[in-house]
């Protein structure tokens, strides 16, 4: 049997790291070998995330380049973005195999990161080559790729809803609202006042409702795919769950769409794509995607309805943020690169009741 190949995650007391590492622990074809983490260096992984405990008794290390170049085949950086920049540019070119959590690289034109991130890119030429990891539309990129961008959690949920009709063409694509709901391990570990439990407990609170950062790739991918400008309009709601994210997303069209016409649409569009599960059913609870049924799992459920009065195509999809919106999509981009199964570690399904 050939020897495991060994992950290392820069940021890994966070909780896209811990969620790297819960779906590694159990991955047949790996090993973990560095978890970083500045704050709790030298204690036992499970500290932080206790539902590790007897999975593991790797411990926290400093992030050294060094000890990852030199232990490691594969690297995940999970730290904040604005700090991504600082670490990758250091372990390209090294043999490591790596992919970014954060939006470092996510964004194509270096102008974007000025304008939604606030910061000028100091490694602009490597944007064009950097492969946007959404395996379900880049597949072959990604099985070739040495660096990939994971996608942001709210842009891959919506971007896979829309992806088959902004190639269609069939939709304005001035005229597109991603009305975003999404649970508070999005906002990461760091509390500020607006997380704290006794403010966040109950909410349904929109935030950042013009101009949200994920705007930026939802708008670029779309634009790729339809090969002309598509502009979206977005705003998220923080609502009172852990984890998941529901996408409602309003598009209009000027022809009569037909139920059979979008059904093919979708099935054409993802052909072999085992987490892409369409949610379209009669009667029973599960009628429409339900973030809370996928939590842990990595799913993007994806439905639809046709509302004949108005020519809108109202399109449905839900992510746990956690694993299809992070952790999950950049193991799948793992497999891919490393030319493993597609689903290996990743094919278990998601938590109901719950
Ligand atoms: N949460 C989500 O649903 C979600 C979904 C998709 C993408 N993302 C993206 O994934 C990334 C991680 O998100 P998260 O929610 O896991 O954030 P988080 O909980 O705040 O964790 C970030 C981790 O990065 C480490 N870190 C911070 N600055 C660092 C630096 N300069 N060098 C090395 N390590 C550093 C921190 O660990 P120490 O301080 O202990 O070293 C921390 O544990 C972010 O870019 C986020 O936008 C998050």
């Amino acid at each position: 049997m050939a020897d495991p190949i060994r992950i290392g995650i820069v940021g890994a007391s966070g909780y896209v790291g811990g969620e790297i590492l819960r779906i590694l622990v159990n991955h047949p074809k790996v090993s973990l070998a560095i978890a970083t983490s500045k704050q709790y260096k030298d204690e036992v992984v499970y500290r932080v995330h206790p539902n590790l405990r007897s999975f593991t008794d790797l411990k926290f290390s400093e992030p050294k380049v060094d000890d990852l170049t030199s232990n490691c085949d594969f690297v995940f950086t999970a730290v904040p973005h604005g700090q991504a920049i600082r670490i990758v540019p250091s372990l390209l070119g090294t043999g490591l195999k790596i992919i970014d959590m954060s939006a470092d690289y996510r964004l194509k034109d270096p102008v974007a990161y000025e304008h939604w991130y606030k910061f000028t890119h100091p490694q602009a030429d490597l944007l064009q080559s950097t492969v946007f990891g959404i395996p379900e539309i880049y597949r072959e990129e990604i099985k070739s790729a040495g660096f990939v961008a994971n996608p942001g959690c709210m842009a891959i949920t919506s971007i896979l809803a829309l992806a088959p009709f902004a190639k269609a063409r069939i939709i304005d694509f001035e005229h597109i609202v991603v009305d975003a709901k999404i649970g508070s391990s999005g906002g990461g570990t760091k509390p500020t006042i607006g997380t704290h439990h006794a403010e966040r407990y109950g909410v349904m609170r929109p935030y950042k409702p013009v101009d949200h950062r994920h705007t930026a790739e939802i708008e670029q991918e779309l634009s790729k795919l339809a090969g002309e400008d598509v502009k979206i309009s977005m705003t998220p709601h923080a609502m009172n769950m852990v984890r998941g994210i529901l996408c409602t997303i309003h598009c209009f069209s000027e022809e009569r769409l037909t139920v059979p016409q979008v059904w093919r649409l979708l099935r054409d569009f993802y052909p072999n794509s085992a987490f892409i599960r369409y949610v379209k059913d009669k009667k029973g609870m599960g009628r429409y995607p339900d973030p809370k049924i996928l939590s842990g799992s990595n799913f993007c459920d994806i439905g639809f309805e046709i509302d004949e009065r108005m020519n809108r195509l109202l399109l449905l999809s839900a992510t746990d943020n956690l694993m299809k919106g992070a952790a999950g999509n950049g193991v799948q981009c793992m497999n891919l690169m490393l030319g493993l199964e597609e689903r290996e570690g990743l094919e278990f399904p998601g938590l109901h009741p719950i």
